[in-house]
């Protein structure tokens, strides 16, 4: 099988254009109650992508709990809540001093429906908002819905 291979994007918080995401959902910050919901919530969104790898409900517990207990970005991580459930997320951490965007995910059931932009906005909104000018991300090629929308938020890729 081919190895996959994972392009580093930059997007420039100084060129981010204004927000295009209807907010019919509640967009909040995460924070550490939401460890189980977002572990549910990162399986759910990867089983049958390109980045999935068969994971386990167990596995996505530790990449939460592995983000918590690193150097999360709290403050600039959102998730979108439909119904009382956390149907999207964007967890956000430093990673050599510079804000780092370690997961973006939506639920099948709610996919397509503008919740990765939501709370991907929300996220570049509130770390320009605390002056950070630039935000770093991996996609693997191919990944086509990651990599449109991060194309439509500015993202760039880099060598
Ligand atoms: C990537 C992901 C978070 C996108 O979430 P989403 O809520 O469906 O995204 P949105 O509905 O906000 O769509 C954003 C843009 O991407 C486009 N898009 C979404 N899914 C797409 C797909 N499968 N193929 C092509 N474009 C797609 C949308 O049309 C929209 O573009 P537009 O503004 O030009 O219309 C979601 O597909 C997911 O959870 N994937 C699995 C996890 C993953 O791969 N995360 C990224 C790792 S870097």
């Amino acid at each position: 099988m081919a190895e996959s291979v994972n392009v580093r994007y930059e997007i420039d918080l100084s060129v981010l254009g204004p927000e295009r995401a209807d907010r019919d959902a509640t967009v909040r910050r995460l924070d550490a109650s939401d460890s189980d919901a977002l572990a549910q919530l990162m399986l759910d969104a990867y089983v049958g992508t390109i980045d999935y790898q068969g994971e386990t409900l167990a596995e996505a517990i530790d990449e939460v709990d592995d983000w918590l207990g690193g150097s999360p970005m709290l403050a600039h991580s959102y998730g979108a809540v439909v119904g009382g459930r956390l149907v999207s997320a964007v967890l956000v951490m430093t990673l050599d001093d510079v804000p780092f965007v370690a997961y973006v995910m939506t639920d099948p059931d709610h996919k397509e429906t503008g919740l990765g932009r939501a709370v991907v906005e929300a996220a570049l909104s509130s770390l320009r908002e605390s002056s950070h000018e630039r935000v770093v991300l991996y996609i693997t090629k191919g990944n086509a819905a990651s990599e449109r929308l991060f194309a439509t938020v500015g993202a760039q890729p880099t060598d």
